[in-house]
């Protein structure tokens, strides 16, 4: 059961490299992630790009809303240098990344992820969270879908969100593309391990596993594979391999990878 658990890089290799950088996402790659999570937001020119959070301030030198950006303004900041490289206390001057190292520091459209997929020898999968609230309500799902269109991977695409109602638009719009219901808790209804409608794939933090770990067993009798987020702690990667989860989202894909390999 352990060696069939799916290890899903969260914003890449994200605790070795700054979140959703092309160096997050081909260090991902090169330590063995059968898929790569990223985070999608519109910009306000219409371009999905890999960013988190609904400002930039936190892992860029910029400021302002994804949403009030363009891409050129986007395209002009420094994703890289607010995180030190692995192993160097220092933190390197702002510009100085960028120029030595664009793909560290530069902001990653959803295109260029697919395009990195698209090159990667062997199949990688892709988990896409849309982030609601936003002022782009409904169009970011169907900028999404004329994205993945438009840039066919071999690998499986899941799109991913706290908001149900995202999880519906892409649903209606392509049945044949799965979809994860993130969940911070379990809301009463959700308990038996049934999802709304729309939502093929439970996604639970891996908090609710710790309090509830029957969860697993309910959602796999309705019927729903179980992608669990976000699970560094070997502690947590014992219990999802206990639990027999179906995927497992961490910042460290490499640790946890080995782990899951040893515990098989
Ligand atoms: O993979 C799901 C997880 O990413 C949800 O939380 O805040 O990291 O996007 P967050
Ligand atoms: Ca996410």
């Amino acid at each position: 059961m352990t060696a069939d658990i799916a290890v899903i890089a969260h914003r890449g290799a994200s605790e070795d490299a700054p979140e959703h950088t092309l160096t997050a996402y081909r260090q991902a790659i090169a330590d063995g992630s059968d898929a790569l999570e990223c985070d999608v937001r519109m910009t306000a020119d219409g371009h999905l790009v890999c960013v988190h959070d609904r400002r930039v301030n936190r892992t860029s030198n910029g400021r302002g809303a994804v949403s009030s950006l363009e891409l050129a303004d986007l395209d002009e900041l420094d994703f890289g240098s607010w995180k030190a490289p692995a192993g160097d206390e220092e933190r390197p001057d702002r510009g100085e990344a960028y120029a030595l190292e664009p793909e560290r520091s530069r902001v990653l459209t959803l295109e260029r992820l697919l395009e990195l997929v698209a090159e990667t020898e062997r199949p990688v999968g892709l988990a896409i969270e849309t982030k609601h609230p936003t002022r782009w309500a409904g169009r970011v799902e169907s900028r999404l879908l004329e994205v993945l269109a438009a840039n066919p991977v071999p690998g499986p695409v899941r799109v991913m969100s706290f908001s149900a109602r995202s999880l519906q638009r892409v649903r209606a719009a392509d049945p044949a593309l799965g979809t994860v219901q993130l969940m911070r808790f379990l809301l009463p209804r959700h308990r038996d391990g049934g999802l709304p409608a729309g939502a093929d794939i439970a996604g639970p933090s891996v908090r609710v596993l710790r309090r509830d770990p029957g969860y697993v067993a309910r959602a796999h009798r309705a019927g729903h594979p179980v992608h669990v987020w976000t699970v560094d702690d070997p502690a947590d990667v014992e219990l999802c391999a206990r639990l027999g989860v179906d995927a497992v989202i961490t910042n460290r894909p490499r640790t946890v990878r080995d782990q899951l390999r040893r515990l098989a």
